[in-house]
């Protein structure tokens, strides 16, 4: 489909062709770093005033640092969505083969962006009302209902290709109808709240975003370099750059030792952007790939989130004012109290020495709260704040370079992928 122009590139004696739009977005998105890069500073007074703060608890003085920073990114990055989105459909390169005006396209990125302003809307009434854990699963399913409408009226293919050993039994595809659209639903509610509990250090929420994003723009650049849908994959590009540039200057001031907190305002905005660039670009499947530390921090973490095991309101490591070091945090109960549920998880994860836990001769247990922060101090021992966020963003990064050896050899092994 020739839906768009490009443009020539000569380089180290090979030609590169770059589509216009995409030159453009690369351009709005470097504007979009700079914008933030400028505004960021100048509302901190103005975060304070309306009295959206919260204390860094990693640091000895306990001062106030503004709060939910994110929804500065995310207007930043909506704004320069709206002003990227003329450009692809412009009058005369937008026509599609048969001439007509892509509106399917059209549709799709003015989804794309109905549902990520829903939910910064929805993060930052979370900021704002402190809203109950609880509430916040529902949001990010709301905030991807005009994604799902969009899909269903579009491509409405809620079919998934069977990995070879089922093939042979079922077919190589499965048509899983409506429960396509719980996945997808389910997929907004895991990407946003899976990078908000993977958090409380300075800088870790961005890293692993930028991490993410930059990881599933390497992947389209490959797809699209090798030759497939380029489409999509272009789709996708045009959503994240300008991301990626609002994040990284949120990065700048959001880094040890933070001057602005993001807010959950920014973790669910990252997720659903995920979300919705894995689901119209279909590659939801690889977007779950590079999650590969939030699935392992969120399958650690069942027994606290689902209340099995007491769950304190603040799972971050604990600070030692005596050696600016982080240690382990701590959760405390008595066995006898637990439902059986409880006492199953607590001694499968005591056996497999994935807790560190001290009981006492009144059966009170103390361990370390579950989550993959935690476990890091538990095998590094204390530790620096700025060298425990490099730690885990290293190992996202690891995480990612082995979603890639997944994602290409092995998808062959497992998919027949010769379509
Ligand atoms: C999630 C986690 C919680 C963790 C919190 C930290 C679960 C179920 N919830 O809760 O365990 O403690 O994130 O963000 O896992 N803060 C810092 N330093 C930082 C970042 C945050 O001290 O680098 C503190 C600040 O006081 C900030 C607060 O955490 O105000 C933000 O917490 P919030 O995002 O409201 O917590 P949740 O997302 O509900
Ligand atoms: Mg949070």
């Amino acid at each position: 489909m020739a839906l768009f122009n490009s443009f020539e590139f000569i380089a180290f004696g090979s030609s590169f062709n770059i589509p216009l739009p995409l030159i453009v977005n690369m351009l709005i998105s470097i504007g979009a770093f700079y914008v933030s890069q400028h505004l960021i500073p100048r509302m901190k007074a103005m975060f304070i005033n309306a009295n959206l703060s919260g204390v860094d608890m990693n640091k000895a003085t306990k001062i106030r640092i503004p709060e939910a920073f994110g929804v500065v990114t995310g207007c930043i990055f909506l704004v320069s969505l709206f002003l990227f989105i003329p450009i692809p459909f412009a009058s005369n390169f937008s026509k599609d083969d048969t001439g007509e005006f892509p509106h399917h396209k059209f549709v799709e990125f003015i989804a794309a962006m109905l549902s990520i302003c829903c939910m910064i809307l929805l993060g930052f009434a979370d900021d704002v009302l402190n809203l109950r854990w609880r509430d916040k699963l529902y949001l990010p399913t709301i905030a991807s209902l005009p994604l799902l409408m969009v899909y269903y009226t579009n491509f409405n293919s809620t079919t998934i290709i069977l990995p070879k050993f089922v093939a042979s039994f079922v077919g190589t595809s499965l048509d899983i109808g409506a429960l396509y659209y719980v996945y997808m639903g389910m997929l907004a509610v895991f990407c946003t709240n899976a990078i908000n509990i993977l958090a409380g250090i300075n800088g870790l929420e961005v890293c692993q975003s930028l991490v993410i994003a930059v990881s599933i723009i390497v992947f389209n650049l490959v797809e699209i370099i090798v030759g497939n849908s380029k489409e999509a994959y272009e789709f996708s590009l045009y959503i994240l750059l300008p991301y990626v540039g609002a994040t990284l200057a949120l990065w700048k001031y959001n880094r040890y030792p933070s001057q602005v907190f993001v807010g959950d305002t920014f973790n669910y905005l990252s997720g659903m952007t995920f979300a919705v660039v894995g689901i119209l670009g279909h590659f939801s499947k690889t977007v779950l790939l590079f999650f590969i530390p939030q699935i392992i921090n969120f399958i650690y973490s069942v027994p606290q989130l689902f209340r099995l095991i007491p769950c304190p309101r603040h799972r971050l490591p604990k600070h030692d004012p005596k050696t600016d070091l982080l240690n382990y945090s701590k959760t405390q109960f008595r066995v006898s109290d637990l439902n059986i549920l409880g006492k199953f998880c607590y001694v499968v994860f005591k056996s497999l020495r994935l807790i560190r836990s001290d009981e006492d001769k009144d059966g009170v247990v103390v361990c370390n709260n579950f989550t993959i922060i935690n476990f890091a101090i538990l095998i590094t021992g204390p530790i620096r704040e700025d060298r425990l966020n490099r730690l885990l963003t290293m190992f996202q990064v690891i995480c990612s370079v082995f979603a890639f050896a997944i994602r290409y050899p092995l998808a062959h092994y497992f998919y027949d992928t010769s379509n």
